[in-house]
């Protein structure tokens, strides 16, 4: 086991680990962290696989009831020990077995990461084909599919792809805390609010379009069954990286004298906003172009091609978008890698340089099995439940991890923090400073009792639907 960190670190040691530049500095790496494919990619093929607007509402009261709760519930354990999720736990709770919670979220991180780059790599492969002009001719729905199906059916490319994309990721959190990770949030995310907004007024008004607004926002509670409220949940919990300590670690660079609770709850805020806004961009654009709902993964990159033409200046749309898209990701694997680096810096004492090249090399042989998933492999196409309808690698992977891992992770942080370490511990972390958490009772009675019972009745409404 490695040796106890010291209890309270000494200035320096906390320096030498990295600070965010103060409360903006933090609120864009979270919402870096936040803001990703899970908004842009994700929502929207879960949107549809959950039947449009009843999935929306309900995604949308999980994000209140229980993303908001458990983000500050992370971000109070980071700040007071700044540590790595295992180290994190022992240190509150030594001796016993909670560390395990934060080796759970450490083994998701690096799950995630391993399929989250195949998409980024697609993005990448996307940009490509806006530069060289691939979107410059009016595309049709099966136009768009068919190059959609040529990109993911290339093995070769898109290993290649998702590789370059690992080797992002590897070279910014090599530059540690705040060089790499602030820097590249600071510009990038008002330009993919404005872009989004431009995209989303021009796919409302395309013809048909207003059918897409419909179909996100008016529920047909007919479609409600378990799949849908875990879904929600699932998506609620990874568009807000919560569940597997992302926050605990992000937390745990942030100064201690500033206001914590206001930065988790515009973080939560901006990445609900965004996903919206990308809701709004590709149901419109769908029912325009009238592209297939249940298209699966290859969703957004099926439907957008097919608007970027509808729009003045549809190239320069087209690569601003990808490029966006593209640094959205890193931003998000950034944080999904340094949970996993910042356990192996900490608690086993390797080098920042050490760990980012073994974990992102261990984690792109992990990614190889998702890449080949959509078309390259058939027998990873069509993984889970056999040939013909079988679910593919990928979309099983993001299953498990994204949604069925998360969802216990921040069941037991909402247990750990609200039963065991206890609310008035976890409030004093998150006012240090003097800032009060406003409705800090209501806080408390959401993490001890209403994201735990919420997370239980949606598993046991799985297993046993009524
Ligand atoms: N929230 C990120 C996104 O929406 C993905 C992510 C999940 C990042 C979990 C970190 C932890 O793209």
């Amino acid at each position: 086991m490695a040796s106890e960190p010291t209890t309270s670190r000494p200035k320096a040691a906390a320096t030498e680990r990295g600070q965010w530049s103060g409360k903006l500095g933090f609120i864009l790496a979270a919402a870096g962290s936040a803001i990703g494919l899970g908004n842009i990619w994700r929502f929207p093929f879960s949107v549809a696989e959950g039947g449009g607007g009843v999935f929306v509402l309900i995604y949308l009261f999980f994000v209140l009831a229980i993303g908001v709760p458990v983000i500050l519930a992370e971000l109070s354990i980071g700040r007071e020990t700044r540590l790595n999720p295992v180290g994190a736990l022992r240190k509150l709770m030594p001796g016993s077995w909670w560390p395990a919670l934060g080796g759970l979220g450490v083994a998701t991180g690096f799950a995630i990461l391993a399929f989250y780059s195949v998409i980024a790599g697609w993005t990448i492969g996307y940009l490509y084909k806006s530069v060289t002009g691939e979107f410059n001719t009016a595309i049709s729905a099966s136009q768009s599919g068919e190059m959609f199906n040529q990109l993911t059916g290339d093995g070769g490319m898109v290993i290649f792809l998702t590789a370059v994309f690992m080797l992002l990721t590897i070279l910014v959190v090599r530059g540690g805390i705040n060089k790499g990770i602030e820097r590249a949030t600071k510009i990038l995310m008002p330009a993919l609010f404005i872009l989004l907004v431009l995209l989303a007024v021009r796919a409302v008004t395309l013809p048909g379009g207003w059918a897409g607004v419909v179909y996100l926002f008016q529920p047909d509670f007919s479609e409600l069954n378990a799949g849908v409220i875990m879904g929600a949940l699932g998506q609620a919990l990874f568009s807000l990286s919560l569940g597997m300590g992302a926050m605990i670690t992000y937390g745990s660079y942030f100064p201690k004298d500033e206001s914590i609770a206001a930065a988790g709850v515009s973080v939560a805020i901006f990445d609900t906003v965004i996903a919206v806004l990308a809701g709004l961009i590709i149901f419109p654009a769908l029912f325009y172009a009238d592209v297939e709902l249940n298209t699966g993964p290859g969703l957004v990159f099926v439907t957008l091609p097919t608007i970027f033409n509808a729009l003045p200046a549809g190239q320069f749309f087209a690569m601003s978008f990808y490029a966006l898209l593209a640094i959205a990701a890193l931003t998000s694997t950034i944080s999904l890698m340094e949970v996993v680096v910042s356990y192996f810096i900490d608690e086993r004492k390797w080098s920042r340089e050490k760990a980012v090249w073994l974990i992102g090399s261990a984690c792109f042989l992990l990614a190889i099995p998702s890449a080949l998933a959509n078309g390259a492999s058939p027998f990873l196409s069509t993984f889970f439940g056999g040939p013909g309808d079988g679910l593919d690698f990928l979309s099983v992977q993001n299953t498990v991890w994204g949604t069925y891992s998360l969802s216990i992770g921040a069941f037991l942080i909402c247990i750990f923090v609200g039963w065991k370490w206890g609310i008035p511990a976890a409030l004093e972390s998150l006012e240090a400073g003097g800032h009060r958490v406003p409705l800090r009772a209501l806080w408390g009675f959401l993490v001890r009792y209403v994201c735990p019972i919420a997370v239980l009745v949606a598993f046991l409404y799985m297993v046993w639907p009524a």
